[in-house]
């Protein structure tokens, strides 16, 4: 079956690589002249700024199910899927807060701090964005299956717009690597989840050779439906900012469709005049999970050398990352940086971005982590705003977060006299372990003094 391409509007499908210009997308979503990726463009596409942000303020009060969506919201900016009413899967998605982190902002050195939570979509991840978009596009085309490789997050929310969709759909996540959160959410939504013995590279490979025997649909986000879904955090952004674009976003990468998708709306944000200037778009990965922080900084963005990923941020333990080209566009456009940042850095700045009352989990943290680097090298200036898009929910791995606090997440000292065991005492200051007390009113009482003398 191939992806039939609305011919009622503007929108048209390209190759990012060779420039082609199919009608319709193959089953994988590769270009079938080069093998690149495809993304959407809408040539003569032109609005008048002031009634577009009128309209889709308007919508804020409508009781129809497309207008309380904020991705459906910002529908002039996506392509157009027929029959829309008939197809489109939405469970409200979008309507993220933007959160101001004074805690964080004192730790991190900068006056003007936020975080945009797209952890507060409805499975708690900023995958439903993208998915509400993608899984009404595989509806509309007829599909009964949906399928995805996942590090757990793309998984629940795929399940969930396949069950809200009557669609059946296949995960395929790797063995023992995902939180049981996300696990647990894919399960009560019905999909058919597999377990792969493998990580989440070898989850995509075998995806990819299931797609082209199979009639499902598939919903990573190689697929430009996902990507055109995932703009909307960006054009939200930017309404809560009142069109006032901050100086910095940063995003953590992964697959790097996310950053892809941020920094797409933001180009075309500007160029419709939405916007009058870009906020520098900068990319945090992890250490162990760094191969595009490695293809930037060895190799100018010249090639990408995959590698064998590790990380207890699992949600971004992947070494092959499909969008690193579309990121690279970005990054480049917008004049962002990349930074990569260590296990240690990743939990203390999850633990600080918890005590500001926000929480978050261990991927979205690597943002802060990254922040801090970012104005230790001075590409981050005191006076500047920053956005951090925090991106899945603290609950999602509750695992990570007891560890952290009960001094176990580290099964290894750190080396004395190691940068790493400053970090290691530095991140034991937000430590706070539960306390197993008698049932009585004076160990809690005395266990309350203790606690107030060190406050
Ligand atoms: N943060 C979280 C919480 C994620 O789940 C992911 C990716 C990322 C960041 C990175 O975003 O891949 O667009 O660069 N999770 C995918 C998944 C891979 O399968 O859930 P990216």
């Amino acid at each position: 079956m191939s992806i039939a391409q609305n011919t009622e509007t503007a929108a048209k499908l390209r190759c990012i690589a060779c420039g082609a210009t199919p009608d319709s997308a193959s089953q994988d979503f590769r270009c079938t002249a080069c093998g690149d990726l495809l993304e959407f463009f809408f040539p003569g596409r032109s609005f008048d700024p002031t009634s577009l942000k009128a309209l889709w303020l308007n919508r804020r009060t409508s009781r129809h199910a497309l207008d309380q969506s904020g991705v459906w919201r910002f529908r002039e900016l996506l392509p157009h899927i027929p029959n829309l009413e008939e197809h489109a899967i939405t469970l409200r998605e979008g309507n993220t807060p933007l959160y101001r982190l004074p805690r964080c902002a004192r730790a991190a050195g900068v006056e003007n701090l936020h975080a945009k939570h797209q952890g507060m979509n409805p499975t708690a991840s900023f995958k439903d964005t993208g998915m509400t978009f993608a899984a009404s596009s595989a509806h509309q085309s007829g599909f009964r299956w949906v399928a995805c490789a996942s590090t757990g997050n793309t998984s629940a929310s795929m399940a969930a717009y396949a069950a809200r969709g009557n669609m059946h759909s296949l995960v395929l996540i790797p063995e023992g690597k995902i939180s049981w959160g996300k696990l647990s959410q894919s399960l009560d939504y019905g999909a058919l989840t597999c377990q792969l013995r493998t990580d989440f590279d070898g989850c995509v490979q075998i995806l990819n050779d299931l797609v082209r025997q199979k009639p499902v649909y598939l919903l990573n986000s190689v697929n430009p439906y996902r990507i055109e879904g995932q703009k909307t955090a960006a054009i939200e952004l930017m309404e809560q900012l009142a069109w006032e674009p901050p100086d910095h976003i940063i995003v953590p990468g992964g697959n790097l469709g996310n950053s892809s998708a941020i920094g797409k709306a933001l180009l075309e944000m500007r160029e419709l005049k939405l916007i009058s200037r870009l906020p520098r778009l900068s990319i945090i990965q992890a250490h162990g999970a760094n191969p595009f922080y490695r293809s930037v900084r060895e190799f100018g963005g010249r090639k990408l050398e995959p590698m064998t990923a590790d990380t207890l941020a699992t949600a971004i333990r992947i070494g092959n990352p499909a969008s690193w080209k579309k990121a690279l566009r970005v990054l480049q456009a917008t004049g962002g940086e990349v930074e990569e940042v260590s296990e240690i850095e990743i939990a203390a700045a999850k633990a600080e971005i918890g005590a500001d009352g926000i929480g978050c989990e261990p991927a979205s943290a690597v943002t802060l982590a990254g922040l801090k680097k970012l104005r230790q090298s001075g590409f981050v200036k005191p006076g500047e705003a920053v956005v951090l898009i925090l991106t899945g929910h603290a609950l999602k791995d509750p695992d990570f977060t007891i560890k952290f606090h009960r001094g176990e997440l580290f099964a290894d000292k750190p080396v004395a006299g190691t940068p790493e065991e400053t970090e290691a005492a530095q991140a034991k200051y937000l430590q706070r372990a539960p306390v197993v007390l008698d049932a009585n009113l004076g160990a809690v009482i005395a266990a309350l003094d203790a606690a107030d003398r060190n406050s």
